[in-house]
C-alpha cells in the first residue's frame, strides 16, 4: 500500500505554472504585476526563506508572538527554544491552498502574507499576490487522472 501510494505521489508533479514558463525563458508568461512581485519576493527578503524550486529552505522559523504561543516544533524535540517554530511551506500552488497558516487560521493569502511582520509597503501588496498566484500550475490542478473517481471500493463517492 505504502508503495502503491508512493507512486502515485511521484506522478504529481506541478511544474508548469506561469513563473516555471517565465523561468524557462517565456518573457509573456507573467504579468507586469506578477513580474514585479516576483522581484519584490526577492528584495523583501522574501526569498530567504521561500527559497529554491519550491520556495521552501525547508528550515524551521518562529515569525511572531502568536506563533510562540503555539508549541510548533518543541512539540517534537522537546526543547523550549523550537516554541512557536514552524517549517518554512512551499509556495507551489499556494493561492489555492487556504486556508493558510500551518493552523489555517489566515482566511486570505494577504493575510498570510501580512502575518510575517515584515515592512511591506502597502502598493506591494497587490504585485506579491500577483507573483503568488502565478506560482499556480492550472493544467496540473485540472488535469483529470488527479481528479477524484465517481466510485471507489465499489461505492459511489
Ligand atoms: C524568516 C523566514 C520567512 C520569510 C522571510 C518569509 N516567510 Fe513566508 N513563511 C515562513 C514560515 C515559517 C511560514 C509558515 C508559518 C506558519 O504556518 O506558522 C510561512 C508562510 C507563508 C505563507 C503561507 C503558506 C501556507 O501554505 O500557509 C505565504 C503565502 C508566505 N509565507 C509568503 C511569504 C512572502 C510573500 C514573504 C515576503 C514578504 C515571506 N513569506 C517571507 C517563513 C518565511
Amino acid at each position: 500500500m505504502a508503495a502503491a501510494l508512493a507512486a502515485f505521489e511521484r506522478t504529481l508533479i506541478a511544474l508548469d505554472s506561469p513563473y516555471d514558463r517565465f523561468r524557462a525563458g517565456d518573457g509573456a508568461a507573467l504579468s507586469d504585476d506578477a513580474r514585479q512581485g516576483a522581484s519584490l519576493f526577492v528584495s523583501h527578503g522574501c526569498a530567504a526563506c521561500h527559497a529554491g524550486r519550491d520556495l521552501t529552505d525547508e528550515r524551521y522559523h518562529q515569525l511572531g508572538p502568536a506563533e510562540a504561543r503555539d508549541p510548533g516544533l518543541s512539540e517534537k524535540t522537546g526543547n523550549a527554544k523550537d516554541a512557536g517554530r514552524f517549517r518554512t511551506p512551499p509556495l507551489r500552488n499556494v493561492a489555492v491552498t487556504g486556508p493558510w497558516w500551518h493552523d489555517g487560521s489566515a482566511r486570505t493569502l494577504e493575510e498570510a502574507v501580512r502575518r510575517h511582520r515584515l515592512a511591506l509597503p502597502e502598493m506591494a501588496m497587490p504585485s506579491l499576490l500577483a507573483f503568488l498566484d502565478s506560482l499556480t500550475d492550472r493544467a496540473f490542478l485540472t488535469d483529470p487522472r488527479f481528479a477524484m473517481p465517481d466510485r471507489a471500493c465499489g461505492k459511489r463517492l
